[in-house]
């Protein structure tokens, strides 16, 4: 069984901000952005942008840094396919570390677009890694901070989150295909579906494996489509696809409740 993170909804009881998506109208991190006076939002996370004006992504990373904002009860939901023994693995895209946070192993998740847990050196070949607690003081101490560490370093320290233009971590393509092949079912939480390689994982999956989509709205684009995902179809002859439409908690506390888990979820997220 197979979990993909999800990338919002802070639980109601939690007296913490709401955990913005990127691409919600509104609430969405590409929608918040204008004090960056980026000429499109995306260039946040774009590497030639970044090196040339790093300052809005540093600002972007000290905002999502983990301990901001707390696991979701889809999260801690994950978690409990562990604990349960049926999670296989959990393909995330979001960049806040919340699966770790939420107690999932390391080995369960694969954070395909990277995460703030580490940072190295910016083109350093081998690769130099940088102290994670030296390089969340820098970017906490703002633009003097980041510069005193790119000159420690002699180059741009930058935290392992994936930009366009770089290849996603050699985790992701070395365990999907086993992962995808074997995996019974596939649970689709919170997105949209839109960004490549990643969005293609689902076109992946074993043919008989059902795939359960829980968002609010459809996910996917029309080429998925052709590969065979077709969660934007009406029902008919599609008999493999699922979608509960809602809320990626509500939808976790359903699921868990259906299976007899409801206070076992309970518990993880009192923990
Ligand atoms: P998006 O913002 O593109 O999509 C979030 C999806 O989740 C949308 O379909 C929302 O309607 C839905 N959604 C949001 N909150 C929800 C909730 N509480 N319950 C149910 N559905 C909800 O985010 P992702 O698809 O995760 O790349 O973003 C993919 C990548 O785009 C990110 O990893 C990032 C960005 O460019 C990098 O950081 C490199």
């Amino acid at each position: 069984m197979f979990g993909f993170g999800t990338s919002t909804d802070a639980a109601a009881n939690f007296p913490v901000p709401r955990i913005p998506d990127f691409r919600t109208p509104g609430s969405g991190l590409y929608d918040n952005l204008q004090r960056y006076n980026l000429s499109q939002p995306e260039l946040i996370f774009d590497l030639a942008f970044f090196q040339s004006q790093p300052a809005p992504f540093y600002e972007l990373c000290k905002e999502l840094w983990p301990g901001t904002y707390r696991p979701t009860r889809a999260h801690y939901f994950i978690r409990l396919l562990e604990e349960k023994g049926v999670l296989r693995r959990c393909y995330t895209q979001n960049i806040d570390s919340l699966e770790r946070q939420a107690g999932l192993s390391p080995e369960k998740v694969v954070a395909a677009h990277g995460n703030m847990d580490e940072a190295h050196v910016l083109d350093s070949v081998p690769e130099r890694k940088v102290d994670i607690e030296d390089v969340r003081r820098a970017i906490f101490a703002g633009e003097e901070g980041w510069q005193a560490l790119r000159q420690a370093h002699g180059g741009l320290v930058k935290p392992k989150i994936v930009m366009f233009g770089e290849d996603l971590p050699d985790r992701f393509w070395e365990l999907q295909q086993q992962d995808l092949q074997e995996c019974d079912l596939l649970i689709v939480i919170g997105t949209s579906l839109v960004v490549e390689p990643f969005a293609g994982l689902v076109g992946k999956a074993a043919p008989d494996a059902p795939r359960l989509l829980i968002n609010r709205e459809p996910a996917g684009t029309c080429e998925q489509r052709v590969f065979g995902f077709r969660f934007q179809l009406p029902e008919g002859d599609n008999w493999r696809d699922v979608w509960f439409e809602g809320g990626c908690d509500e939808g976790c506390h359903a699921l868990a409740a259906a299976l007899g888990w409801g206070e076992d979820l309970q518990r993880l997220e009192s923990e």
